[in-house]
């Protein structure tokens, strides 16, 4: 085994060489721009220790690593579109710095690149992380429809909350680690032991992803901080904000939910302020902190070493307390 920064530089390493310059530039340098602008690169080094967890080798995995990383930058090339969101990773969005047409365009080709990465492995591995990554990718467009549907909805529950943040990120999260069990030849309830641990971990990092983007601080954060309030986005803090609130400040909410105010800082602060003065926020935390310990709790099932099971314990505590 080895240190999560030292799969992560393994992985970059492997990065660097596939990223390289190509014709027609137009389509290629936006490829290259998102892929270098770094990120926590949270799922590749998922897949690289998985692999080693169940006795395989991280090197074996850095195709299915990789493949993974350019699928969800391509999902953020297109995620960046539909949120209109100028800012990731504290620089300009593809299509910001390009264009729509070119965020599209890019971004087609990355999904297809992701695919051709699994011709690096023999046929039996080859079918099984196929299988794994159309079911995965179209789950993931599901909870991105949903994600969507519901900015105009104003009567979302948890559970469609739940689900939509499931497919859009969890099921990914759980992937990446299945994979790595896949090419480490793991059985298949290790496999699938494995994606519930990621699916849940991925659960409670989504709940944190909608907590930094309201309470996130603008200098380190990278995203607009706010973005899913201008957009009205239907997250947790916005649902459980709706259920505690008494009826004159619900109805003050959600009347900014139902609108594009000139005034979008003041959304945003007013907004903020019902979050917190609501008891949401301290609610989202502890959401963050129940899924969290589920993804703890699958670790029970699986049948590695203590030092395994701590390493990842240590990987999803670090998650919840980032602030990126
Ligand atoms: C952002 O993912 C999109 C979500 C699913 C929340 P990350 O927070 O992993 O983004 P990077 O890759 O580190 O920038
Ligand atoms: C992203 O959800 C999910 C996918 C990209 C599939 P968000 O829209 O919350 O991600 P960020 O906040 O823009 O990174
Ligand atoms: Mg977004
Ligand atoms: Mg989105
Ligand atoms: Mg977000």
């Amino acid at each position: 085994m080895q240190s999560i920064d030292e799969y992560r530089d393994h992985f970059v390493t492997f990065l660097d060489e596939f990223v390289t310059e190509k014709q027609p530039e137009n389509l290629y340098n936006p490829i290259n721009y998102i892929l270098n602008l770094g990120g926590k690169r949270l799922r590749p080094v998922l897949t690289l220790m998985t692999a080693d967890i169940f006795g395989g080798h991280f090197k074996n995995a850095l195709n299915a690593a990789l493949s993974v990383e350019v699928f969800h930058n391509f999902s953020l090339v297109h995620d960046d579109i539909m949120d209109d969101a100028p800012l990731r990773r504290g620089h300009k969005t593809v299509h910001e710095k390009w264009d729509v047409n070119t965020g599209i365009l890019s971004g087609d080709a990355m999904l297809i690149l992701a695919y051709q990465l699994f011709e690096n492995y023999e046929a039996t591995v080859f079918l099984d992380l196929a299988k794994l990554f159309s079911k995965t990718a179209l789950e993931v467009c599901e909870g991105q429809q949903y994600d969507v549907d519901f900015e105009t909805r104003n009567d979302v529950t948890i559970p469609e909350y739940l689900k939509m943040i499931e497919y859009k990120t969890a099921v990914l999260v759980g992937a990446a680690m299945k994979m790595g069990a896949i090419v480490a030849n793991a059985s298949k309830t290790e496999q699938n032991n494995i994606y519930e641990f990621g699916r849940n971990l991925g659960i409670a990092f989504q709940l944190q992803d909608d907590y930094l983007d309201a309470f996130g601080d603008p200098q380190t954060f990278g995203k607009q901080v706010g973005g899913d309030i201008i957009e009205n986005k239907k997250t947790y803090l916005y649902l459980k904000a709706i259920e505690f609130l008494d009826d004159s400040d619900k109805a003050v909410l959600e009347a900014l939910f139902s609108s594009q105010p000139e005034q979008v800082d003041e959304k945003i602060e007013t907004t903020k302020q019902l979050f917190e003065t609501s008891g949401a926020a301290k609610a989202t935390k502890e959401a963050i902190k129940t899924y969290t310990e589920k993804a703890f709790k699958n670790l029970d099932c699986l049948n590695i070493t203590e030092d395994k099971k701590v390493l990842l314990k240590a990987f999803g505590n670090s998650l919840m307390n980032r602030t990126v």
